[in-house]
């Protein structure tokens, strides 16, 4: 086989409709608004589960047991202290740094001060997945304290994942109502199918690196604006918009000059993202306690807006409209939303990697070549200027 060349090959811009796996993880309808992970839909695992139940669900394939459960819990609280060396070195950290940038360079590192690195035992990469799983709070929340000028505050195991991540943050415990929404919103974020990020993981895995390796590519890849960082636009354009009887003409000039809203659309998806649906209402009950309903107010008016003219189209609100506002509300900086989804994603990513690994194939796609062939190497002292 030669080069490829075009019209040889069908070429998928952005590996649109490409199929790169065979996955039991999760599935997504996005005609109808579907989404299950492992058989359940996202509502009832919303309703009924919680966020470390759900990943145990995602990591191995079915619900745990009693026993089941209270050992992978007790596995990922184990495992929530930083390696000491891992804490010197963020704090020589520059403290303006993206919490993105820190997340990536540090489960980069732990790869360096893990004990068993040189273990490649389905079992040992089971344990590297839930060490990722475990840090990735304390890796957030300890540099968020830093640059504050804080003190770290160590992980309480007496508390949910999602309430020792809130505590290790503000150093207080949260009310039941914002860790339930907190826990929910990482339900909601868990799993996506093969995203970028996810892929990018897997790609890393396949040529068979580290699991440490495979979750930084994907920490990198999910930090693009493109990917993982919709929610805080959606938060500035609130900022922008001010007022509830500003909407109206923002939105109506905005779509006149063709510019994107954020928040809206997805690729798959061309009905009403099931995980806007599911935290819309938590939104709602997290803004009336927090006494502030404005941006949710604005929110819903600007969906409303949106589904009237573009609807037809296919655009509703995604599931980033309402998690800024989430975050926002449980007291969460701007620039720690994308470092949230992360903590929540790093269950799909291990996941779809652990999968892929079962029966590996390394990723090696082509492209289509159109340089130029057959040149003639000139020497370089007779080349023109
Ligand atoms: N507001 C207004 N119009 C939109 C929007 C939007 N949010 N999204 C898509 N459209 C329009 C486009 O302008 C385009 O119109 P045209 O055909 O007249 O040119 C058409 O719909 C198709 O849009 P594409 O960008 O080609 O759709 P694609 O499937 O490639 O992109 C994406 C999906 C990136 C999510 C897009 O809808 C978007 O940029 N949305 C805003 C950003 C956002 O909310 N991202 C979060 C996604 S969810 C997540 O990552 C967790």
């Amino acid at each position: 086989m030669g080069c490829l060349t075009a019209g040889e090959q069908k070429y998928s811009r952005g590996l649109e409709g490409v199929i790169a796996a065979i996955s039991s993880i999760s599935c997504i309808d996005g005609d109808e608004g579907n989404l299950i992970y492992r058989g359940y839909p996202i509502e009832v695992l919303a309703k009924y589960s919680t966020y470390l139940e759900t990943a145990f669900l995602i990591l191995y394939g079915h619900l745990p047991t009693e026993k089941e459960f209270e050992d992978f819990r007790e596995n990922i609280k184990s495992n929530y202290e930083l390696h000491p060396g891992m804490i010197d070195t963020i704090k020589n950290f520059m403290m303006d740094a993206h919490p993105m940038d820190v997340i990536r360079s540090m489960v980069s590192m732990m790869g360096i001060f893990c004990k068993d690195k040189r273990e490649f035992s389905r079992e040992a990469k089971y344990l590297k997945a839930i060490r990722v799983i475990a840090k990735i709070p304390t890796m957030i929340a300890a540099f968020h304290r830093l640059r504050e000028g804080k003190e770290i505050i160590s992980p309480d195991k007496s508390l949910t994942y999602s309430e020792n991540f809130l505590y290790m943050m503000f150093g207080e415990k949260p009310d039941e109502l914002s860790a339930k929404v907190l826990d929910i919103a990482l339900i909601l974020h868990a799993e996506h199918g093969m995203n970028a990020s996810t892929f990018s993981g897997m790609v890393t895995a396949s040529s068979l690196s580290d699991i440490y390796s495979a979750v930084t590519s994907a920490i990198g890849t999910l930090k693009g604006p493109l990917h993982g960082g919709a929610n805080e636009r959606v938060m500035s354009m609130l900022d922008e918009i001010k007022s509830l009887e500003d909407v109206k003409p923002f939105i109506e000039s905005a779509l006149a000059e063709k510019r994107k809203i954020m928040g809206f659309g997805h690729r798959v998806y061309k009905a009403y993202d099931p995980r806007a649906k599911i935290l819309k209402d938590w939104a709602y009950k997290l803004c009336e306690m927090k006494g502030d309903l404005l941006h949710f107010k604005m929110g819903d008016e600007i969906e409303k807006i949106m589904i009237e003219k573009v609807g037809k189209r296919g655009i509703y609100p995604n599931v980033d409209f309402y998690s800024g506002l989430v975050y926002t509300h449980l007291g969460i900086p701007r620039d720690i939303f994308t470092p949230v989804f992360a903590m929540s994603r790093s269950v799909g990513w291990t996941a779809h990697i652990l999968e892929y690994l079962e029966s590996n194939r390394i990723y090696r796609p082509r492209a289509i070549y159109n340089g130029p062939i057959d040149l003639e190497y000139i020497p370089m002292e007779q080349r023109e200027e």
